[in-house]
């Protein structure tokens, strides 16, 4: 096996990106290099396995691995810190046999061409498993950076420790079906029929989740968006937006289109503008808009600078799916815990305020507002809305009644992660006073 058909040195190359030029996993997986790796199914599977673990577990387990060290290793062996962490990784939580975990791991670092470390990983994953070391999976807390694990406790009290666990967990494949073309109980069947499992969500009901992901290319219906890949939480924003016929329609964080195409799929004859500030991204969302063969009027721009963009015509609706700490989707993203800092959250809270602020201008009076947010960050979310309010007097929120989802706070309701499944979220709907 040559380094590029080998998915544990993909791993390990995959990781040191992250690492050391801070690329999401996301970005390295639509990467040319990435895409250009000819893989076998199975071992696609199990370097994908590795990375989503490491980057799961990495603070438990980098932990372990420092106390374990006699000295700790030096900068230029990030290499072999990935590598030993993949190989204890294998261990303890994949349960990989002893001996094939160690062979394995020597030969990634040979790989790399440093043979001085042979012996460290030999010593280090055998000591491991001699010492009958183990990782409570059961209480990964300690599986957070410092900073995301105080705040969640500070935000969530009693329910802080269900939160960082649920975000540890894998989370499910959900899907959401356009009722309009088929009927959640025939997509069940026809999935069946082509071996897919599948069943309602419990509170929303445009879900499916399937008992085990797989390729979107073998969901039957994918193409014609019958299906769409979306949470269950996810799928709640076009509901509460409830846009009339004949609106004009704001999607301000559009990309990659999600809640667009939902927009697009739940409702007729709107009006739809469909703004991102990335063209990367806004390529996904026109891709997503053939599929579904819909159409948008697809802008790029800053949510916050409407002058460049906006064309004098207000909004009756605006949907502000605002950048976020995506705090709420850990599970799905377990990079975030290696890529975000503390000290991006309060230039995120700026960001999310003048989005606000500058879309707020572009309501009709008596149009609708809804802001929503991936996290679990109080302060990105009710507090946000709070502060909103105070400094808009002619902003009233509208209460959302009658939800079996998530939980009421002081403003909008909030979804905490695995509440049902679903990933965190948060919603907060507010209206323009001035209408008829
Ligand atoms: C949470 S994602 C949106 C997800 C999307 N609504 C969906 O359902 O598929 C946030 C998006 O906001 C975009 N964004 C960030 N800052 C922005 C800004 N100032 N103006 C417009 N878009 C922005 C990002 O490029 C990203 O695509």
């Amino acid at each position: 096996m040559t380094n590029s058909t080998n998915p544990r040195w993909i791993a390990v190359q995959t990781i040191l990106q992250v690492l050391d030029q801070g690329r999401s996993l996301d970005e390295i997986f639509n990467s040319d290099w990435y895409q250009s790796l000819a893989l076998e199914k199975r071992d696609l599977a199990l370097g994908r396995e590795l990375v989503f673990g490491f980057c799961r577990w990495y603070f438990a387990l980098s932990t372990l691995l420092a106390s374990r060290l006699q000295k700790p290793l030096r900068a230029r062996d990030r290499d072999i810190e990935v590598i030993l962490i993949l190989g204890l990784y294998q261990l303890l939580v994949m349960n990989t046999e002893p001996h094939a975990a160690v062979n394995e791991t020597v030969k990634l670092a040979l790989a790399q061409k440093k043979s001085w470390a042979r012996g460290l990983v030999n010593a280090l994953l055998r000591g491991v498993v001699r010492d009958g070391i183990e990782l409570d999976s059961n209480s990964p807390t300690q599986a957070y950076p410092d900073w995301i694990m105080s705040r969640i406790r500070r935000d969530w009290g009693e329910q802080a420790e269900r939160v960082l666990i649920e975000g540890n967990n894998r989370p499910p494949m959900t899907l959401r079906v356009d009722t309009r073309q088929a009927s959640i109980d025939n997509v069940i069947t026809t999935l069946g029929s082509a071996g897919i499992e599948a069943s309602r969500h419990s509170t929303v009901s445009t879900a499916i989740v399937l008992s085990a992901p797989c390729e979107v290319t073998q969901l039957p219906g994918f193409e014609r968006g019958i299906l769409n890949v979306q949470d269950a939480a996810a799928q709640i924003a076009a509901t509460l937006l409830d846009c009339k016929s004949g609106a004009r329609v704001l999607d301000a964080c559009a990309a990659p289109g999600g809640k667009t195409a939902q927009l697009l799929q739940q409702f007729d004859n709107i009006e739809l503008d469909a703004l991102d500030r990335s063209e990367v991204r806004l390529q996904r969302l026109r891709q997503n808009l053939q599929r579904i063969n819909k159409s948008a009027r697809v802008l790029i721009g800053d949510a916050a600078s409407p002058e460049t963009w906006f064309e004098g015509n207000n909004y009756d609706y605006i949907l502000a799916d605002v950048p976020c700490s995506a705090s709420g989707v850990i599970r799905r993203h377990p990079d975030i815990k290696l890529l975000r800092h503390e000290s991006d959250i309060m230039p995120l809270l700026a960001q999310q305020r003048k989005i606000l602020d500058a879309l707020w201008r572009l309501l009709k009076p008596g149009g609708k507002m809804l802001y929503s947010t991936c996290s679990v960050f109080r302060d990105e979310n009710e507090v946000q809305i709070a502060k909103f309010l105070q400094r808009h007097p002619d902003c009233a929120e509208v209460t959302i009644n009658n939800s079996e989802w998530g939980e009421p706070r002081p403003h909008g309701r909030q979804i905490l992660t695995g509440s049902d499944n679903m990933d965190g979220f948060y919603y907060g709907l507010l209206t323009r006073s001035g209408g008829e």
